[in-house]
């Protein structure tokens, strides 16, 4: 694994990406978000060695470095799902990647289903915690100590500093923002409604496919990580309904644009 990644690196640095401030990772619906970085290179991962290959209609697998909100960024455009059928190794890859490309700080986005009876469709939530119930575990295996430690502290998955900054940034624009616990199921069936409810038991506010696998490599190797998600539908007691992807991506879309603006202003708050 550690040569591989060195050897994806060396292409991408060879490509011209050198020291991003910020690694980005756009999930379902998000995708276009990246139409507002200045891009200087693009790639589709099919080019890059190493790399996986998106299956999923609407995951677009595009490498982005570029310019957003006054720093060099390295976005993901479309990411790998567990559910796809990659082992989980191969899911997290990009991320091991990333870091060895100079990315300290992780910003996650997805989609996902509210089982929170006070949210609604279309809020924006910041990830503060989660659950990983997500079958294959990143780090199974030997470990690798030039990557991180064989046994992780996980006390602080998502960097507080980075949430209150965020929540400061959303309340002087006047966004509203959801704050709670992220559970990942491997999918791709959405849930049940029992299901919803043992999510709900679990301690989580919503569910979603993604996500906590990457944070938990990016943690590994000393990455701080911010998540946010769009909760596309509800999985409330007794008013669960019909849930579809298409519905999925557009929900995520109508938030793309909060999205955007809050990240840009996020990252114009760090020094440069
Ligand atoms: N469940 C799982 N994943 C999801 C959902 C959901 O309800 N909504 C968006 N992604």
């Amino acid at each position: 694994m550690w040569n591989k990644v060195q050897e994806t690196v060396k292409f991408l640095k060879d490509k011209g990406i050198s020291a991003p401030d910020f690694g980005i990772v756009l999930g379902t619906g998000l995708g276009n978000l990246s139409e507002e970085i200045q891009a200087v290179v693009r790639i589709p991962y099919e080019d890059i060695p190493n790399f996986p290959v998106s299956t999923v209609k609407g995951h677009h697998g595009e490498l982005i470095y570029g310019e957003f909100g006054g720093k060099m960024v390295l976005a993901m455009r479309g990411r790998f799902h567990y559910y796809e059928g990659y082992d989980i190794k191969q899911v997290v890859f990009p991320i091991r990647v990333m870091k060895y490309l100079g990315v300290e700080k992780l910003i996650v986005s997805n989609a996902s289903g509210g089982v929170n009876p006070k949210f609604k469709v279309g809020d924006i939530m910041l990830i503060d915690d989660h659950v990983n119930m997500i079958p294959e575990h990143p780090l199974r295996g030997a470990n690798d100590e030039r990557f991180g430690p064989r046994f992780l502290d996980m006390h602080e998955p998502y960097d507080l500093e980075m949430i209150s900054r965020m929540e400061k940034i959303a309340k002087e624009m006047n966004i509203s923002l959801q704050k709670g616990t992220y559970l990942a199921l491997q999918g791709p069936t959405f849930e049940t409604p029992a299901e919803y409810k043992m999510v709900k038991l679990m301690g989580a506010d919503t569910v979603g496919m993604s996500t906590v696998p990457e944070v938990i490599v990016a943690k590994h190797m000393g990455m701080k990580c911010f998540g946010l998600s769009v909760i596309t539908d509800l999985g409330i007691e007794g008013m669960v309904e019909e849930v579809s992807h298409k519905e999925v991506q557009k929900v995520a879309k109508i938030a793309e644009k909060t999205i955007g603006r809050l990240v840009k202003q996020f990252i114009i708050s760090f020094e440069p």
